[in-house]
């Protein structure tokens, strides 16, 4: 069976729409999956953030994330762009399954851009 089939079968699907910059405990969770979302989140915030992420994971549950990296074209601005050894550093303690990097010009709404992005897909060791 597929990954993501059996985390759907073992752990039920909960929906809420909330700040993640202002959450302060999150329900313990076999799947946790953010696309393109956490970059958005001020530096200073982010920290606690991510340890309340991996805080939150079950036994063998898994992190799917997408990242920027410091080499993307917005990362003067607001946001937290991080360089590959401190994405390495936020999956200490996990096991990666998978850490892809990409670096592209391309577009965004905004028009075209520099992207640079890491996907970490990560399991909390059983
Ligand atoms: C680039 S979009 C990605 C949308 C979608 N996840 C996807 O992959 O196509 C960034 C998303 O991050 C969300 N976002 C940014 N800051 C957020 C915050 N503080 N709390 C919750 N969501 C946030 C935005 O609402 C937006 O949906």
């Amino acid at each position: 069976m597929p990954l993501i089939a059996e985390i759907g079968r073992r752990w039920p699907v909960v929906h809420t729409q909330v700040d993640i910059a202002a959450l302060k405990t999150l329900p313990q969770a076999g799947l946790i999956f953010s696309s393109a979302a956490l970059p958005y989140i001020a530096r200073s915030g982010f920290p606690a953030l991510w340890q309340l992420l991996v805080s939150a994971l079950l036994p063998g549950g898994v992190l799917a994330v997408d990242l920027f990296g410091d080499r993307d074209e917005w990362s003067s601005g607001p946001g937290t762009y991080l360089t590959r050894a401190e994405v390495e550093c936020l999956a200490s303690g996990l096991e990666t399954l998978r850490l892809d990097e990409e670096e592209y010009d391309g577009p965004a709404f905004s028009g075209p851009k520099h992207w640079h992005l890491f996907t970490l897909i990560a399991r909390r060791p059983a």
